[in-house]
Parts: C-alpha cells; structure tokens; sequence
C-alpha cells in the first residue's frame, strides 16, 4: 500500500495554452515537449487506515491536498478502496514558478498512487489519470521527445534524437503569482489574441515535430521561440504577463549569442524562468553568457531524460506496465503506448 516514484518536468517546444470546451481538461491544441533529466520530483504515496483525510507536504511544507485528492479518488475508486493516503513530495528545483513542477509533481503522483493501490496500468492510462489533474503532467509519464493531443499523448523521439541541451535560467525561487489554469483561462476569455493562438499553435507544432523528426535544430528552435512568444502574446493581451525584466534581458543575451554564431533559442512558461535551448557543443558557451545576465540567479543545464518510474528503491520494476509486458522500458519509449 505505499510506493515511491520519480518524474521529471518537461518543457514544451510546442506549447499548450487553453482547454476544450466542455471537455475534462483536455488542451485545445497540440503540444510537444522534452522530459528533462537533471530536475526531479520523488513522491511517496502510503494508503493508511488510520487516516481520516488524505494528507500532503511538499519540500516538508504540509498544503492542502485538494487536486491530490481529486486523483486519488480515481485511483481508489478504481482500485475498490475507501482508504485516505499521505502524500510526501519533494522538487529539487523551485516549485509552482514556471518549471512544470505540476507536470513532474502529477506525474510522480499518478506512478505512485496507482502502484501503491496495487493497480497494474499501462502509461498510457496512468498518463490519462495525471491529464486530469495537469495536461502537461500527462507528457512527463514518457521519455524523451512526447506529444500531447487531444487527450492523447505518445512519445514520438528518444532523448538522444537532438543533441539538446536545456539551460534553464532561475530567476526567483518564488511561486508565480497567476496558476496556468487560471492564466489559460483568463487568456481563453478576454484576449483578442487567443483565436490567432488557435489558428497558429497546431501548425508550429507540425513544422516542429516534422524539424525534430529530421535532426534539424536550429528549425525546431526558432518554431519553439515562436511558440513561446505566440502563447505569451496571447496572454499578454489578457493581462496575463509570465515574464519580468530578468526573463527579457536573458532573452537579449539569447539574440546576442545567435548574433555571435551560437546556436541559442529562448523558451518561457507560466513564469519568469527563461529556458534556452542549445547544441550540447554550444552549452559551456552559453551557459557562461547567460549566468552574466541580470537577474539571472543560477543556472540549471538538463538534458532530456526518461519518463516517471517507480523508484528503484522500492524494489520494484520501474516503469508504470513494465511487469505487464514484461519490458524494461527504452529510453524514449514506453513498452505500452507505442501506437
Ligand atoms: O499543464 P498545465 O495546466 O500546468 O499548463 C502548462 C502550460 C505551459 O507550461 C505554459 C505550456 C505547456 O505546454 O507545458
């Protein structure tokens, strides 16, 4: 009744910004991103019939469990409990701020949860359980390069398809102000922007999953900063500002070094931390420029990584379905959703 499990964030080159009406939290347009090594969320999930309520801490902070309870309530419905769990979650990177840590921290959640109810699921439907409580915590359950579409998400490149490096530029430690949720939506409601958002995400997702497929980077770069900056424009026309002067000067260092001849592209999300994506030959170079940015507290350099697993130390087989195929999971790929 109790598993550990593991799950990196992912940052999105194709972004996902706003939901399908009348649907249950699925995006309104496709998305593709990378599972990142180098950043973690371990979560424990232990069902205890001595608890009266389900009980969360994050970094030892006790939070109310809320949306942990709304995933649970599937699992334990599924599973034929009435048993309340505690939830322990450590990030070893600043949460809530723009880093996806909703995406590793479901991510993690929905591993742990299913296996410590004893439930055997392929990724693929512990994928559609994290969906509900956080679309892009949907991506994390798979390796490498992963699509999200419709309510469908499959991973389509092993990590080492791009020799990428991700330089995530840190520029508060704090949470962001506006939740993702509440941003997508406001943007959904009062931009004027958000039907040329519609219009434009899924053919910048095309061209950048067809430049990923073909090894092309600095194409699937330039389609990712024109992602970012179609979702922010959008939001910004809402009200909906993620970034601050640290992000914007990170983002003059970016041109800088493009206009030097590096390769250098600049992603944001629902925060100020800029993200810059670079050839793995390029990253020392980059990452030197960048850390003289102003605001730019440290930097985190990641590669893209594996998806959410049972943690080894459980003793167990690691990937969500691995012990129903009988798989051991490659890189990139899970052994149950290949479709
Ligand atoms: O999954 P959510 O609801 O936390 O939203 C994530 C939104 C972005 O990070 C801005 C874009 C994306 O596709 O990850």
């Amino acid at each position: 009744m109790k598993a550990v499990a593991i799950a990196h964030p992912n940052i999105a080159l194709s972004k996902y910004w706003g939901k399908k009406p009348g649907e249950w939290n699925v995006p309104a347009v496709p998305s593709l991103s990378i599972t990142l090594a180098g950043l973690a969320t371990t979560t424990t999930v232990a069902f205890d019939a001595a608890l009266t309520t389900d009980t969360l801490t994050i970094n030892g902070a006790a939070i109310a469990a809320l949306r942990a309870t709304e995933l649970l309530d599937h699992v334990r419905s599924a599973a034929g409990l009435t048993t309340r769990a505690s939830i322990v979650s450590t990030n070893d990177f600043p949460t809530a701020s723009g880093l996806a840590s909703s995406a590793s921290g479901f991510a993690a959640l929905a591993v742990a949860a299913t296996r410590a109810a004893g439930l055997d699921w392929p990724a693929e439907r512990v994928a559609d359980l994290a969906r509900r409580s956080s679309a892009s915590a949907a991506r994390s359950l798979f390796g490498g390069f992963v699509e999200l579409d419709g309510d469908i998400v499959r991973p389509v490149a092993p990590a080492g398809a791009i020799d990428l490096r991700v330089l995530v530029c840190v520029t508060t430690e704090a949470a962001k102000a506006v939740s993702s949720r509440i941003g997508m939506n406001t943007t959904a409601a009062k931009s004027p922007y958000y039907a040329g958002w519609l219009e434009t995400a899924p053919r910048i997702h095309a061209e950048l999953k067809a430049a990923l497929l073909a090894g092309d980077l600095p194409r699937v770069g330039e389609l990712a900063e024109q992602s970012a900056f179609a979702m922010h424009a959008s939001a910004f026309a809402a009200g909906i500002v993620y970034v601050s002067g640290a992000t914007l000067d990170a983002y003059a260092t970016v041109r800088a070094l493009r206009a030097d001849g590096i390769g250098a592209w600049a992603t944001m999300d629902a925060g100020p931390h800029l993200k810059c994506l670079v050839h793995a030959k390029d990253a020392a170079a980059a990452k030197a420029r960048l850390e003289a940015s102003p605001g730019v507290l440290r930097i985190i350099e990641a590669t893209p990584g594996e998806g959410a697993r049972v943690s080894a130390s459980t003793g167990e087989d690691a990937r969500p379905g691995a012990s129903s195929t009988g798989a051991s999971g490659v890189q990139g790929r899970s052994p149950c959703v290949d479709r």
